[in-house]
């Protein structure tokens, strides 16, 4: 499928759309340039399942977000990541063998880790204020 939003407002809406596709154990990967909309596209997907007021800062924040949804919602961020390593040491297996689901920016990060798993992948490209969003 591919959309065009021209808007956060749009690119959420997008993303419920998505979410609805989405069940237990699915991990999502979200590819697009800084800026071009992923973690809007998270809180959409997240606000499909509720998770607007279940927002949780974990204390590895920097890399990982969680949502008290039902599944739960693991948010992860790659882009600070020094190297793999730094993700087994968080667990990353249990999470992304969990049965919650996994939505990941920045999978480009790490490559080994994301071969073990079948991943949901979707793609925003930047076009001035407008997105193409591909999944
Ligand atoms: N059509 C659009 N869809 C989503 N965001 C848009 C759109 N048009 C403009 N924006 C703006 O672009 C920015 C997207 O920010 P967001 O943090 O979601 O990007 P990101 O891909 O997660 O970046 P990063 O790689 O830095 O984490 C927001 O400031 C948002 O308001
Ligand atoms: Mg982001």
């Amino acid at each position: 499928m591919e959309y065009i939003s021209n808007s956060q407002e749009d690119t959420i809406k997008i993303a419920k759309n998505f979410a609805k596709t989405l069940s237990k154990g699915d991990v999502v990967v979200l590819k697009g340039d800084l800026g071009a909309g992923k973690t809007v596209f998270t809180k959409g997907i997240a606000s499909y399942f509720n998770g607007d007021k279940n927002h949780t800062i974990s204390p590895t924040f920097t890399i990982l977000n969680e949502y008290n949804t039902n599944p739960k919602i693991y948010h992860f961020d790659f882009y600070r990541i020094k190297n793999e390593d730094e993700l087994i040491a968080i667990g990353i297996e249990e999470y992304l063998f969990g049965d919650g689901i996994c939505v990941i920016e920045w999978p480009e990060r790490a490559p080994e880790t994301l071969s073990m798993v079948k991943t949901k992948n979707v793609e925003i490209i930047k076009n001035g204020e407008s997105r193409k969003i591909i999944f």
